[in-house]
């Protein structure tokens, strides 16, 4: 008998959010991320799902294109870090990758290499994330550099990232801003949008957007999601059975440390899913998880393999009784808040014991 405890794939969610997320930046193209495997829901599954819909898909690292290019995937994929040697140009123009330039570093390798084909760039510039790309004041000179280069396609994009898309138009304006000014007057394609700007700025989502978690539907918080946000589906549901329920006296504690203290004579049911599954050690006790379609508290530490749950107000149930983590019936972002942490760490730390099911 195989442990019950398995991560579903939803591909008619998959589906339905793209299309959501097209209708909703009618004007623009989109370039879903596929990095981190899919945030964890398996990249060349999510490619399967969409099928021709996208144009192109994101990744952070050339091993991740090569992966999806050995399961048949062949649409153009973007290296979002960019090369981090010169070999990796080389791979980038011989598999249909587009590259990322986020340094001088990466201009420099990119100006000397000898390519059997032009590559597409996306030149990174950096509005105020101070993580990656070009300064500001650096990009006008650097985009001519390389528009002059026989290694460079000559549709480039430029593009930047967001560090508080989520938070609404006022947190972005600087950067937009910053943007505009240094990248208006340039004859190439824009990129800005998130999946946060991609549902409610408009104004930022310009000729690619490059949602990640929206595609997921696994909001950035367990805040109500935005207007564009409620048609999402989540597309993973962590999912489990109770394989114990045990009565514990008033007084009792239950798990490492004896955290939880029984209050009241209480019926304590364990699942078969732990932090070395992917689920939260940190999560609180009162985390909901879903028993026989129930809310029911998380009652104790989280362990490896196991967690406790409070199912003191349910009909006592079975053994093999279902239990959802997240998923249709428990938003991810519920659970993330709970263990103060966010959806994403969460969809991408899903271990590889865990059992994967398509739901084509
Ligand atoms: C450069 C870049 N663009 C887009 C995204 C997608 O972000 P989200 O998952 O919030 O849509 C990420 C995610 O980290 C990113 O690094």
């Amino acid at each position: 008998m195989p442990r019950p405890t398995l991560a579903t794939i939803d591909h008619r969610a998959l589906r339905a959010n793209f299309t959501a997320l097209a209708e909703q930046s009618p004007h623009s193209k989109l370039i879903p991320m596929l990095k981190a495997d899919g945030y964890g829901h398996g990249a060349s599954a999510v490619a399967a799902a969409l099928g021709d819909a996208a144009l192109a898909y994101a990744v952070a690292a050339p091993e991740e294109a090569q992966r999806l290019r050995s399961d048949g995937v062949t649409q153009p994929l973007l290296l979002l870090e960019g090369a981090f040697e010169p070999a990796d140009l080389l791979f980038a123009s011989e598999n249909n990758c587009w590259l990322m330039v986020h340094n001088q570093r990466q201009v420099e390798w990119l100006l000397q290499a000898k390519l059997p084909a032009a590559l597409r760039i996306w030149l990174g510039v950096d509005t105020g994330m101070h993580r990656l790309g070009l300064a500001p004041q650096q990009l006008q000179a650097t985009y001519r550099t390389l528009i002059n280069s026989s290694n460079v396609h000559s549709a480039m994009v430029i593009c930047t990232h967001f560090h508080s898309a989520e938070l609404g138009a006022e947190q972005v304006a600087e950067q937009v801003a910053l943007f505009d000014s240094v990248a208006a007057e340039l004859p190439a394609e824009q990129s800005l949008a998130n999946s946060a700007a991609t549902l409610a700025l408009p104004h930022c989502q310009r000729d690619w957007c490059r949602p990640g978690i929206a595609l997921y539907g696994a909001g950035h918080t367990a805040q109500p999601p935005s207007a564009g946000a409620t048609a999402l589906q989540p597309a993973m549901t962590l999912s489990s059975a109770v394989i114990a329920v045990r009565e514990v006296p008033r007084g009792d504690r239950v798990g490492y440390n004896g955290r939880w203290q029984a209050q009241r004579d209480s019926l304590i049911a364990t699942i078969p899913v732990g932090y070395a599954d992917g689920y939260p050690r940190h999560a609180k006790d009162g985390t909901p998880v879903v028993v026989d379609g129930q809310r029911c508290p998380l009652a104790g530490r989280v362990s490896m393999d196991m967690i406790t749950v409070d199912v003191t107000d349910l009909a006592r149930p079975a053994l093999g009784a279902a239990v959802e983590l997240w998923g249709r019936q428990l938003p991810i972002g519920e659970v993330a808040a709970a263990a103060e942490t966010i959806s994403y760490q969460l969809l991408t730390g899903i271990s590889a014991r865990v059992r994967r099911q398509q739901l084509i």
